[in-house]
């Protein structure tokens, strides 16, 4: 298995992964499958912003000549708030629980510790994703808020999301 940087000739695998995901894993990401029919363009852009932005990172984990993992991240472009940034991760089903999220996390760490200006990881987990919680703090994020009702997943059926951080 190798972690690496996204490359701009990912692009379809990439979104053959986030469309897999957005099926499979419906009960812990927020985007649903129809979210994600891009044309060509659009989802170069979408590439292209982090892999051309200093402050963003898009990695992609690789096992059995396919893309099994991808990580997102990228600061906030509001000045003040510009010192941090937001991540989201997803393991295709079959290679969870195998350490890849937390080794793509790590990598993640190490990256936006090498970058002087960056100094806070952010993210938002369904409060039901028992499993996500445990990983990232396991790695030293921190819980800072919970959000109520925040994702609606059916007319009556609301999801906390819990807020987490780390401090670089
Ligand atoms: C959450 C996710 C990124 C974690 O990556 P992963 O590669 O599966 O996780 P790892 O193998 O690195 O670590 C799994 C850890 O969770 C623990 N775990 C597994 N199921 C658990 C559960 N239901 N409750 C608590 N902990 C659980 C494992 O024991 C392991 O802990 P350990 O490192 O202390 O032994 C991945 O499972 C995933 O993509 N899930 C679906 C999409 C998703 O939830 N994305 C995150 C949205 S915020």
């Amino acid at each position: 298995m190798i972690i690496r940087p996204a490359v701009l000739a990912d692009i379809k695998s990439i979104f053959d992964f986030i469309k897999i995901i957005a099926v499979k894993e419906t009960n812990n990401v927020i985007s649903l499958p129809e979210e994600f029919s891009l044309t060509m363009l659009d989802q170069e852009k979408w590439v292209k912003y982090y892999t051309e932005n200093e402050y963003s990172l898009l990695l992609v984990a690789e096992a059995d000549d396919k893309i099994v993992g991808v990580l997102d991240f990228k600061n906030n472009s509001k000045i003040r708030l510009s010192h941090s940034g937001e991540f989201g991760i997803s393991i295709l089903p079959e290679f969870q629980d195998k350490k890849i999220g937390s080794k793509m996390i790590e990598y993640l760490i190490t990256w936006a510790r090498s970058k002087p200006k960056l100094k806070k990881i952010n993210l938002s987990v369904f409060e039901s994703n028992k499993r996500a919680i445990h990983v990232y703090e396991n790695l030293g994020f921190r819980i800072e808020g919970q959000q109520k009702n925040a994702v609606q997943i059916a007319e009556d059926v609301f999801i906390d999301l819990i807020q987490m951080g780390m401090v670089l």
